[in-house]
């Protein structure tokens, strides 16, 4: 019988406290120790019965996990990363991977040198309705994909930004929550030729931007664009459309990505399809709709599943440093391209 897998997790904030929530259902791993150095963590540890650390490093020499969960601020990821490469031991990394590329660089030759795996933690990719659409786009059922709309349009509460450096410039919208729509983006529809983009704080006057509208263009030819605001009411947005996180109350029937092909249409995350019969194609023809069925759940479940059999050199990470340092060369570009006002293409990794 095989015994359950010896996770340690570095970070016990908001985010880490939600991989504790997943771990606890999962019968292949298991808690075994907690570094972070805030005042909340001793107490925290002391709830899951496990060791408390301040320091990781110490907790690696004295715990020797066999994986590690790093869910700490943004500017440690990379280095606390790499002390875990050094030790042997394989990360579930928290997204964004890192904060510049030239570190994800250092990142990605050191867990290819050394064999250690990293899994960054972009989960809605895990999502099994992702997967569908996923399958779809390559089986061929939209045609050669030619536009992609995305929006994530919320309002987040005004406390939100009580907290110093989320108003400073770097820590806006875009590295902290398009992120996630631009990996997706790049996960159905292939990676980003060039981009051009236009940001704004005229909404809420902080460092950072509160709005962006992007245009993509896609290596396989598609156009895209991604209009996004954390200042607005609506209910455009994959955290309230998708029903991933019960903390946001949920839109159902409104989606947030509208794919569009020669020979179909997808909207995500309803996963209806659209397409002509063999009557004929053509806007005087009825387009058919289809509803798309998936499998259920939960994306942060299914991503720490997967991480215990990365851990265990049983398959490759499903986004590894480099997937997600392109991700972030993305980003970087859109921020480029908004202050230049020209199209950017993203740096190679
Ligand atoms: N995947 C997602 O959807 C998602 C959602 C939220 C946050 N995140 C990511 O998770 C990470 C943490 O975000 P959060 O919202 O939980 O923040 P948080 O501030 O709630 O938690 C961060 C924790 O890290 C601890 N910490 C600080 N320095 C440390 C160190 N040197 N070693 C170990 N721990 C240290 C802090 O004490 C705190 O407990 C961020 O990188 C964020 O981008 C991802």
């Amino acid at each position: 019988m095989t015994l359950p897998l010896r996770i340690a997790l570095i970070g016990a904030g908001v985010m880490g406290r939600q991989h504790h929530q997943h771990l606890q259902n999962l019968a292949e791993a298991q808690l075994c120790a907690i570094a972070d150095p805030g005042p909340q963590a001793a107490e925290f540890a002391a709830q899951c019965g496990v060791p408390c650390f301040a320091d990781h490093l110490q907790m690696l020499e004295q715990v020797r996990p066999e994986a590690v969960i790093v869910a700490n601020p943004n500017a440690l990821h990379v280095s606390t990363a790499l002390d875990c490469i050094a030790a042997g031991v394989p990360v579930l990394l928290e997204k964004p991977v890192g904060v510049h590329l030239d570190e994800v660089r250092e990142l990605v030759a050191a867990s290819e040198r050394s064999g250690v795996p990293v899994l960054v933690g972009h989960h809605r990719r895990h999502n099994p309705l992702i997967a569908r659409a996923r399958a779809l786009i390559e089986e061929g059922a939209l045609g050669r994909l030619t536009t992609v709309t995305a929006l994530w349009q919320v309002q987040k509460p005004d406390s939100y930004y009580d907290i110093a450096w989320r108003r400073e410039a770097g820590a806006g919208m875009l590295l902290t929550n398009l992120i996630h729509d631009l990996d997706l983006l790049r996960h159905l529809c292939g990676e980003v030729r060039q981009v051009q983009a236009i940001t704004s704080n005229g909404v809420r006057g902080f460092a950072n931007e509160d709005s962006a509208a992007v245009l993509l263009q896609f290596e396989g030819g598609a156009l895209g664009s991604l209009t996004g605001s954390d200042a607005v009411a609506a209910p455009w947005s994959w955290e309230l459309d998708s029903g991933e996180n019960p903390v946001y109350p949920r839109q159902a029937d409104q989606p947030c990505y509208l794919l569009a092909g020669t020979r179909g249409a997808l909207s995500i995350p309803q996963l209806k399809r659209w397409h002509y019969n063999e009557a004929g194609a053509g806007w005087h023809q009825p387009l058919q709709q289809v509803q798309e069925h998936f499998a259920t759940g939960e994306a942060l479940y299914r991503q720490l599943q997967h991480f215990v059999q990365v851990a265990r050199g049983q398959v490759q990470p499903l986004v590894s440093a480099a997937d997600a340092g392109r991700t972030l060369a993305l980003v970087e570009a859109i921020r480029q391209a908004a202050e230049s006002g020209q199209a950017c293409v993203p740096e190679p990794l």
